[in-house]
């Protein structure tokens, strides 16, 4: 078998290597965290997805080992792949900050300000991005588009107006179901998601679509307006499906069950499942089983205690993660990375020197003195 070519990339400034095809983004959520770049259209469990909303912008300020030369502009991670010795920058670059911001600001451009009532408050990427780079007033002093309501069927709630046009339920549906019977007609401002004519999105598996989407511009029609994320208890659960995996969170009040989706990772995308497959679940399980009796209780959901779902929940009682004292066992076992160093930024706090040796209280003096006998 031949050997994989690795190629080695650098991400503010930390290096991995991975193998050669790899995406900028894929390889900056390897190293994880903060430095992996947002994305609203990539979906890494959809073949084709990625490239629409540029989110995922970044710089890259040094193309390869053999042609070190910076890309002229900033490119869209989740379609660009890595070269060898290629340097990437991401939130340690004011362009991409800048640019991000400006991204936000387009998407926001026809998006409502409805999160108060909308079902996907609390886990909406778009909210967390505008929280992230946005700004709290808009430029915009144009009419917000409005659409004709298409009744999307008894599972499935459209609401147009939230979509922001990444392509995931159009890929979602052609990847997963035997027949998608929705799409993006028209071009331009007027594009909209519809079924031409009037048709209901019933498919086995097409509730995926509402695990995909972003924004709350596809919710659950079983769920809808019934209650606040950050109210609910996510559990994980399972049932022996002859359809689907059957690995489920069930999002409960007391013993009810709101709400079925499926198991997310840090990423927001469907977690696989332990046999590697992506764990898509089937229509019965989402909207038939609002049971508890239906399901295997397995344990709370670990949620991240940054989200606002872990608000108001006990840490350790129900999923929440109990803040521990060493920053590698919040950070997912990953240790601290650098991500400047001060070194290259600045003359003082030189290695050789080591501050905590002086004896304080100190001032310029004391340092200029030890730096001279350094
Ligand atoms: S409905 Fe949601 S998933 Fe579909 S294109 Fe719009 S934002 Fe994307
Ligand atoms: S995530 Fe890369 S362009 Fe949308």
């Amino acid at each position: 078998m031949s050997e994989q070519t690795l190629f080695k990339v650098t991400v503010d400034n930390i290096t991995i290597e991975v193998p050669a095809g790899t995406t900028i983004l894929q390889a900056a959520r390897q190293i994880g965290g903060a430095v992996a770049p947002p994305a609203m259209c990539y979906y890494s469990k959809l073949e084709g997805s990625g490239g629409k909303c540029r989110t995922c912008l970044v710089e890259v300020s040094k193309g390869s080992e053999k042609d070190p030369r910076p890309m002229p502009k900033l490119v869209a991670s989740c379609r660009t792949t890595v070269m060898d010795g290629m340097e990437v920058k991401n939130i340690t670059s004011d362009k991409v900050i800048d640019a991000r911001a400006g991204v936000v600001e387009f998407l926001l451009l026809n998006h409502p300000l409805d999160c108060p009532i909308c079902d996907q408050a609390g886990e909406c990427h778009l909210q967390d991005l505008s929280f992230e780079h946005g700004k709290a007033d808009t430029r915009y002093e144009f009419q917000r588009r409005t659409f004709k309501k298409h009744d999307l069927g008894k599972h499935i709630q459209l609401h147009m107006t939230r979509c922001i046009l990444c392509y995931r339920c159009v890929f979602t549906a052609d990847q997963l179901t035997n027949k998608r019977v929705h799409g993006i007609l028209d071009r331009g401002d007027h594009s909209e998601i519809a079924t031409h004519i009037e048709k209901s999105l019933d498919n086995d598996f097409i509730g995926n679509v509402i695990d995909v989407c972003p924004v709350g511009a596809l919710t659950d029609k079983t769920f809808r307006f019934k209650n606040r994320v950050w109210f609910l208890k996510p559990m994980d659960a399972h049932r022996d499906c002859p359809t689907c995996s059957g690995r489920v969170t069930l999002w409960n009040r007391g013993d009810e069950v709101f709400r079925v989706t499926a198991r997310k990772d840090e990423w927001g995308e469907i977690e696989d499942t332990p046999e590697g497959k992506p764990g898509w679940i089937c229509n019965t399980c989402r909207f038939d089983k609002k049971h508890t009796n239906d399901w295997v209780i397995e344990g709370p959901r670990e949620i991240s205690r940054h989200s606002v779902i872990a608000q108001g929940h006990y840490a350790g009682n129900i999923g929440t993660t109990i803040p521990t004292e060493t920053f590698k066992a919040v950070n997912d076992g990953r240790a601290p990375h650098l991500l400047m160093d001060i070194h290259h930024e600045s003359e003082v706090n030189l290695p050789s020197i080591h501050l905590s040796e002086i004896e304080g209280p100190s001032n310029g003096t004391t340092f200029n003195n030890n730096s001279n006998n350094a």
